[in-house]
């Protein structure tokens, strides 16, 4: 190589060799599936022109399988960083187009000097996976890289968000590092994620199920809780992706972005008054209550097909980002079960890490009753949900709506496992259970020694409502700061978290707490 101009054009190349990945053919396939490219994926998920590349020019440095006459410059992952809404955040996107986009040393390597770039730098970190799993030519140093991924996970974990992007097929324990990042967005038909594919599991327990039934998106947003956002293309995928990353903070020193809001912090929520039905059997939906209480138009989901009894996600209070836990009446009339626990402790502990304030409503009859949730393990899961909530030192407020029975009433976020605001609506019940079911366990002597035992029965039920079926008791004990008409909802939470948005709790140092896991 000779002469200045010789170099440029030699990292001209170079850098154009990288660029173009597995090259055309594979390019053009990787179109024809609907996906898109690595790089296509980049583009759309930063600010335009923010993209910083790194290790575009790493290359593997396997020498069996005739691998060293196939060697293609940043080896299947593009690295960077750049920025969402002018914020900085670190991403890396599998190139599928260059072997399959499968995980070999380099490749890896190049994967975790980016979450060690974020983790050192406190930001975001975005994974678009894509990728056959870990490259069989390389062996165990492919194995080596992905454990040492799975490390600075983990480390990170609590400290840096970390969202995973599943864009294509994610196999084997390469699902290991999305399922320790704190939220996984799968792409709808093109991503599936499992352990093992459809053939080895018909060969050892002659099952017979496609990619599709045992790792779509669909599976695992209804039926795993594997994933918490379903999209129906790469490029909507990246939308929910940037949404997610304008609400949470950058690490777990900062608070969440603040906006402004049109949204008046007084606006009276008028059609809330008449939404709880009078008969305590009657369902109602309790978005309408998310809707109209927070910021409008600010509400994003997380698990929406999962444990429908339970509500997640986030959206913002008055500008600020809040966590929305809520039961929801309409699914298994607001019960807690095993999943709904699952699902709302985790996402209670990742607002609690990354100092989100939790607002809690609740309309909750108890936790499941049934032989299969006691086998499932309902007590330590349901106890996942109570360590939640008792360990997160973040501004809870808590809005009790209609019931609140027996231990679940406790779980979700009461005054005694500290919620700083709790507040209910006049139409709340707190007690040990429903009236009905009350006076058949402390009456039933005296109903059946009733001469009109349907009569007795009516009379104590109406007793029992009158005395305990109300909010009143629970606000003269202080376990309640006040009661509140459903209008004024939104008015008193946002003057609530205006003022304990600079709360500061600390808890006994330790190590770590032992979660019922
Ligand atoms: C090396 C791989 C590869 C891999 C795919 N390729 N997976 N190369 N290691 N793991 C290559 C193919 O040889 C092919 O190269 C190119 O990528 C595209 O693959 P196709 O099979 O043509 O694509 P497609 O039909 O879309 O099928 C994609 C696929 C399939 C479903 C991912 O390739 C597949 O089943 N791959 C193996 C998946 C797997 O079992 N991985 C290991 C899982 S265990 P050419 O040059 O022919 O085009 C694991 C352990 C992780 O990952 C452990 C962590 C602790």
């Amino acid at each position: 190589m000779e002469g200045g101009a010789d170099r440029v054009e030699d990292l001209r190349r170079r850098k154009s060799k990288a660029h173009s990945g597995g090259g055309q053919d594979r390019i053009s396939a990787q179109h024809s599936k609907g996906k898109m490219t690595a790089r296509e994926r980049i583009e759309q998920l930063l600010d335009s022109g923010s993209f910083m590349e790194v290790d575009a020019l790493v290359e593997h440095r396997c020498r069996d399988f005739d691998m060293d006459r196939n060697v293609i410059p940043g080896d299947g992952v593009v690295c960077g960083h750049g920025t969402i809404d002018g914020r900085l955040v670190y991403c890396f996107a599998q190139d599928f187009t260059v072997y399959g986009g499968s995980l070999g040393e380099m490749h890896g390597l190049k994967i975790c000097k980016i979450l060690d770039m974020a983790l050192k730098t406190g930001a975001p970190v975005i994974g678009l996976n894509d990728s056959g799993g870990a490259r069989i030519q390389e062996g165990v140093a492919s194995l080596g890289s992905y454990a040492e991924i799975f490390f600075r996970n983990v480390r990170a974990s609590g400290v840096i968000p970390q969202i995973s992007v599943i864009m294509g097929p994610c196999a084997g324990g390469a699902v290991y590092s999305p399922a320790i990042t704190d939220f996984v967005v799968m792409v709808d038909k093109t991503a599936h994620m499992f352990i093992t594919g459809p053939e080895v599991i018909r060969t050892v327990t002659n099952e017979e199920v496609s990619f599709e039934e045992l790792g779509g998106a669909t599976t695992h947003a209804t039926m795993s809780g594997v994933t918490h956002f379903t999209a129906e293309s790469d490029s909507s995928a990246i939308e929910i992706v940037r949404e997610l990353v304008g609400l949470i903070p950058a690490n777990n020193l900062e608070k969440p972005p603040v906006v402004e809001t049109s949204d008046p912090l007084d606006r009276s929520c008028g059609i809330l008054d008449n939404l709880v039905p009078s008969d305590p059997g009657q369902p109602y939906d309790i978005n309408v209550v998310v809707e109209e209480v927070l910021d409008e138009g600010s509400f994003l989901e997380v698990q929406a097909d999962f444990a429908k009894n339970i509500v997640i996600g986030m959206g913002r209070l008055g500008g600020h980002t809040i966590g929305l836990v809520a039961n929801q009446p309409m699914h298994l009339a607001g019960c807690l079960d095993i999943d709904a626990s699952v699902k709302a402790a985790r996402f209670v502990r990742f607002c609690d890490a990354f100092n989100i304030p939790l607002l809690t409503l609740v309309d909750v009859p108890g936790f499941l009753p049934g032989a299969n949730q006691e086998w499932g393990g309902i007590i330590r899961h349901g106890a996942k949900l109570l360590y939640a909530f008792a360990e997160a030192t973040v501004p809870k407020l808590t809005v009790i709506t209609r019931k609140a029975y027996g231990g679940a009433y406790d779980v979700m976020s009461s005054k005694h496992i500290r919620g700083d605001y709790n507040i209910a609506w006049p139409s709340a019940e707190l007690a040990v259970m429903g009236a009905q079911g009350a006076v058949q366990i402390i009456h039933r002597k005296r109903i059946n020694d009733s001469k009109n035992p349907e009569q007795e029965r009516m009379r104590l039920v109406d007793d029992y409502t009158e005395s305990f079926a109300n909010p009143y008791r629970a606000a003269s004990l202080g376990y309640l700061d006040d009661v509140v008409l459903p209008s004024e909802t939104r008015s008193s939470l946002t003057k609530a978290l205006g003022a304990l948005i600079e709360k500061e709790e600390v808890r006994p140092a330790k190590k770590h707490g032992n979660i019922p896991l």
